[in-house]
């Protein structure tokens, strides 16, 4: 799936910043079953949101970066109409296999699920010369590596005037269930905290803040900057808190383990959950949204 072509500018097989992007699709395809039940809870309100603020309309061009299984780029696809065409780009096929049944059942045609590294994504011949009417990243671009110039790479290929937006994490959203989970694989395998995604230093950290995430997007080349908080408190029932292993990023806590493995961490998480007496999973997430700036009169 991740052949050299598709692979960041300047990257070999072996560079890091390739061998993070085999890893994450790695992570999100094993994740693909359990990321789609998180759909009606998580993702889907988030991308509904998303495409509502940027304002997609009849026959826009989008692109859906980081589209996973559709979350937003169905509601996109649905917004554009039979006049728009939405590309949906994301590495993990197993994800986008989920997204392309979803928009045949909803007998969507003019949506294309692409596996690609979006940071090697070159619009194809169907995008106007001008670029791309919208750009929607949800949840997506803190795992892109360099994230300010891949983001930047992306912007430039929508038109002057053209939208931009992303969702991320609220800082402090999901940190309850993060410590959990943390805790539960750290007792059961004893080389996580070694591997342990590194929250305090990642991407992710830099715009988790409405103020942080405007200045991020003006930054960009933006103006008319939007962000909303979308405030998300999802009941922490064993089923939900079980998929938030499962099927996201976090499913990296599960990695090595076997089958019984897996069946100790489940059940430690149910009970310190209960133990810490957590009945709320804090979902809350930041809407960004931005008009690309026009370029200023040559001469
Ligand atoms: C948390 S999921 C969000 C998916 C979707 N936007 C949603 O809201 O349901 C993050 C997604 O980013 C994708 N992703 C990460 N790095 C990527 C890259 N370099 N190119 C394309 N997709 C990438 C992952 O495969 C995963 O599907």
């Amino acid at each position: 799936m991740n052949t050299d072509e598709n692979r960041p500018p300047g990257t070999g097989a072996n560079h890091p910043a390739a061998s993070a992007v085999s890893e994450t699709a790695r992570t999100f395809d094993s994740a693909s079953t359990d990321f789609d039940t998180l759909t009606p809870v998580l993702w889907g309100p988030a991308g509904q949101a998303l495409v509502f603020q940027l304002g997609v309309g009849p026959g826009d061009t989008v692109l859906d970066a980081c589209c996973g299984a559709g979350a937003s780029a169905v509601p996109a696809a649905m917004a554009t109409g039979p006049d728009g065409r939405v590309h949906g780009v994301d590495i993990a096929d197993d994800l986008l296999e989920h997204g392309r049944l979803l928009a045949e059942a909803r007998a969507l045609t003019n949506i294309d699920f692409v596996c690609s590294d979006v940071t090697r994504w070159e619009p194809p011949s169907d995008v106007p010369e001008a670029g791309y009417d919208v750009l929607a990243i949800s949840y997506g671009v803190f795992f892109l590596p360099d994230m300010d110039i891949a983001f930047s790479r992306l912007v430039g290929q929508v038109r002057p005037g053209g939208r931009v937006g992303v969702t991320v994490w609220r800082s402090e959203s999901m940190a309850e269930m993060r410590d959990a989970v943390f805790d539960v694989a750290s007792r059961h395998s004893p080389d996580f905290a070694r591997r342990a995604p590194d929250y305090d230093h990642s991407p992710l950290r830099r715009i988790d803040t409405p103020a942080a995430l405007g200045e991020w997007l003006g930054a960009a080349g933006t103006h008319s900057v939007e962000v909303r908080t979308l405030s998300n408190l999802i009941p922490a029932t064993e089923d939900l808190c079980w998929a938030l292993v499962a099927g996201t990023g976090w499913r990296t806590a599960l990695s090595g383990l076997d089958a019984g493995q897996v069946a100790s961490v489940r059940q430690d998480l149910a009970e310190t959950i209960t133990t810490r007496g957590i009945h709320t999973v804090d979902a809350t997430t930041l809407v960004g949204t931005a008009t690309v700036r026009r370029p200023p009169p040559s001469g």
